[in-house]
């Protein structure tokens, strides 16, 4: 979509619109956050990591359907990679591609931001995210021993490929709505 249209939040032909995510957001992202995880993010994280928005430490969007938060999700900027910390949809909107779309908008920023790399942790047991993950060029790097609540293991995913022409093509191909 144009930049234009991208800055006046209109919606693209998913009926989507991605942006920022402001504190004003964050009381409509708890209760999909508390849906999403045994460990959920308080208010306070959210805040602080909006907060670090502002030093071009992190980036979180939110992508609304009408007035309707549907999404969300974050990137945490450490050198030369980005690091997603955060990504979820409230269960009565998945698998309609709203992960993708935040995800991809957050690959385009990240590159953008001049990041070579994406990474993140997945708890084993969720092969959803996993599966998600794999659509965009993520593959499993190692395992974080009992990383969740002391139990449960992390497969740590890398992507490398942000550098590259054709990861670009991958990113227009898995989500039409976003160019760049
Ligand atoms: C993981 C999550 C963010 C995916 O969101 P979503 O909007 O449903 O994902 P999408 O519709 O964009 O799915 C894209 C692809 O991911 C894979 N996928 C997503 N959910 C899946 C599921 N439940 N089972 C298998 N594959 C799945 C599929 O390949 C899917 O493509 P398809 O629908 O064409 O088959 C969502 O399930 C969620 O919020 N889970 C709880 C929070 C969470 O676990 N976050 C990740 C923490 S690491």
């Amino acid at each position: 979509m144009s930049v234009l249209a991208r800055l006046l939040g209109k919606p693209t032909d998913d009926g989507l619109v991605v942006e920022p995510m402001r504190r004003r957001h964050v009381a409509e992202v708890l209760p999909i956050e508390h849906a999403s995880y045994p460990r959920p993010w308080t208010a306070g994280v959210f805040h602080s990591e909006i907060e670090m928005m502002r030093r071009g430490e992190r980036h979180y969007l939110i992508a609304r359907d009408g007035n309707e938060i549907v999404g969300y999700g974050g990137v945490m900027f450490v050198v030369d990679d980005a690091h997603v910390t955060n990504i979820a949809v409230a269960a009565r909107r998945q698998r309609q591609g709203i992960a993708t779309r935040l995800l991809a908008e957050l690959a385009w920023d990240a590159i953008d931001h001049g990041c070579v790399a994406l990474t993140l942790e997945v708890r084993v047991s969720n092969t959803a995210a996993q599966a998600l993950y794999r659509e965009f060029g993520f593959v499993p790097a190692g395992v974080r021993k009992r990383y969740y609540e002391n139990v449960e293991d992390a497969i740590v995913m890398w992507c490398n490929d942000l550098a590259l022409p054709e990861y670009r093509d991958r990113l227009r191909e898995l989500c039409p709505e976003v160019d760049r």
